[in-house]
């Protein structure tokens, strides 16, 4: 294996970040290739934790080189936050081990104003948003009036980008959506000395990541968010604004499909979103408040609660064809000890037809009635297994059966937070 993606196979948190963390170990290249610091991926290593939002999660091994890719909209002022708050846990983070592509969408100020504003005026139909400006920027990046790091670095143009996005959006903040108009002059300033401040990071990524692949390096691509909160494959509108699913490796990377060898699918035991929009096996019962508490189910970016439900097969069938996954990993196995019935969905019935895949229509999707298989369930010695064959017996059905359904392998099983609570089942 030389190129590997990690992505997320259901809405986000699966374990995306400790993964990537895990699998670093033999790699040599970790690059980010969609979404922003809406992403808050957790990694634990030994007493240690750490939360990372935009930077790609080799960062914790010191010897790795992180690139944040085209694909991704960077804020930099949270860029600048957590490289101060990775210093402060005693991590390395410099211009040697950290690129940044010079053709990143940067977020401005404006595009957290928009976000936050136009949530509010969706009233009742709010999306959830994580409120750090994704949509806005994204938005702007395919209107074509976004601002790229690049952009940043060149101070007479850039002054002209910015008087012309704040004289046409301080009319629709203020007209539209009641806003309070913002200061050009200031916007630019600040941006013009973020720019000088990201300087040392700026790279044509493309140009690296490619010959790294080229140099048989090992690179790791490590998905923000999950695939039914991709832009065309989600459940929209309720998604985030980029391609969370395989196809957004080439485009927001810089490299050819071809060079994709593998991609893993990270999928928990059970199923969790945040934010609005529809979950079929959701469980608004004590069974879901206990699923919350057991897993700390609570997001690592805006501390809010995470729904839970059974695990969905439907839609973990559905990321392996959009991705073309080549292996599961299968997450938060300890989180569901101790109950004694567990259910996965296998299949939905909608106007009395069982389907197998996600339907368009948020309107169909909100008939379809999952159909469960039920398991016996296990204790919580799998904390503390370190092979397959250390596991409860009734958790390896439990697997086996999730493999035999998906017709897929789990390569790797992951029964508590730390690094160590890892082991390897099967290929990648
Ligand atoms: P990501 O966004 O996909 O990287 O996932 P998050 O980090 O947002 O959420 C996953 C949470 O579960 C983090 O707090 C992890 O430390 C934790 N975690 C990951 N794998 C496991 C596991 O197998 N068991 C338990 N109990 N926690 C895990
Ligand atoms: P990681 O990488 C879970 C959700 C938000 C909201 C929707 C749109 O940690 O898995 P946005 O701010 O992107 O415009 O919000 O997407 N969302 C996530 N949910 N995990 C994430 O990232 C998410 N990133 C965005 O809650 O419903
Ligand atoms: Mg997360």
């Amino acid at each position: 294996m030389s190129t590997l993606v990690i992505l997320g196979a259901q809405w986000g948190d699966e374990g995306k970040g400790k993964i990537t963390d895990y699998l670093a170990e033999t790699s040599e290249v970790v690059v980010r290739f969609q979404g922003g610091n809406n992403a808050g991926h957790t990694v634990e290593v030994g007493e240690k934790q750490y939360k990372l939002h935009l930077i790609p999660s080799g960062v914790i091994y010191g010897d790795k080189l992180n690139i944040i890719g085209n694909g991704v909209v960077l804020d930099p002022l949270a860029f600048f936050e957590e490289v101060k708050y990775l210093r402060e846990l005693g991590l390395s983070v410099s211009e040697k081990n950290l690129f940044i592509s010079d053709r990143a969408n940067v977020i401005m100020p404006y595009h957290k104003v928009l976000d936050a504003l136009k949530e509010k005026a969706r009233g009742k139909n709010d999306i959830g948003t994580t409120g750090k400006g994704i949509g806005p920027a994204y938005t702007d990046k395919v209107e074509r009036s976004g601002i790229r790091v690049c952009d940043l670095l060149h101070p007479v143009s850039l002054k002209e980008k910015i008087t012309q996005n704040l004289l046409e959006k301080n009319k629709y903040i203020v007209n539209v959506l009641g806003g309070e108009p913002m200061d050009i002059e200031g916007v630019y300033n600040t941006y013009l000395e973020l720019g000088e401040m990201l300087r040392p990071y700026v790279r044509d990524t493309s140009v690296i990541i490619y010959n790294e692949i080229r140099n048989k390096k090992k690179v790791l691509f490590e998905g923000a968010q999950g695939m039914l909160l991709d832009i065309d494959y989600g459940t929209y509108p309720f998604v985030t604004s980029s391609n969370t699913t395989a196809g957004g490796v080439p485009s927001g990377s810089g490299i050819g499909p071809n060079m994709i060898e593998k991609a893993v699918g990270v999928t928990k035991a059970y199923t969790t979103r945040v934010g609005k929009g529809p979950f079929p096996t959701e469980l608004e019962d004590e069974t879901g408040t206990w699923i919350r508490e057991q897993g700390h189910e609570y997001g690592t970016t805006t501390g809010r609660s995470r729904r839970c439900g059974w695990l969905d097969l439907v839609i973990v069938k559905t990321s392996i064809r959009v991705s073309g996954l080549t292996s599961l990993v299968l997450t938060k196995i300890d989180t569901l000890a101790g109950l004694p019935k567990i259910k996965i969905c296998v299949g939905y019935r909608l106007n009395g037809e069982v389907i197998d895949f996600v339907p368009a229509s948020l309107e169909d999707l909100a008939l379809c009635e999952p159909i469960y298989e039920e398991f016996d369930g296990w204790d919580d010695s799998v904390q503390t297994a370190k092979t397959y064959d250390e596991m409860h017996p009734n958790a390896k059905k439990y697997i086996e059966r999730i493999e035999e359904l998906m017709d897929i392998k789990c390569s790797i099983i992951s029964v508590g937070p730390r690094r160590d609570q890892t082991f390897k089942k099967d290929s990648l």
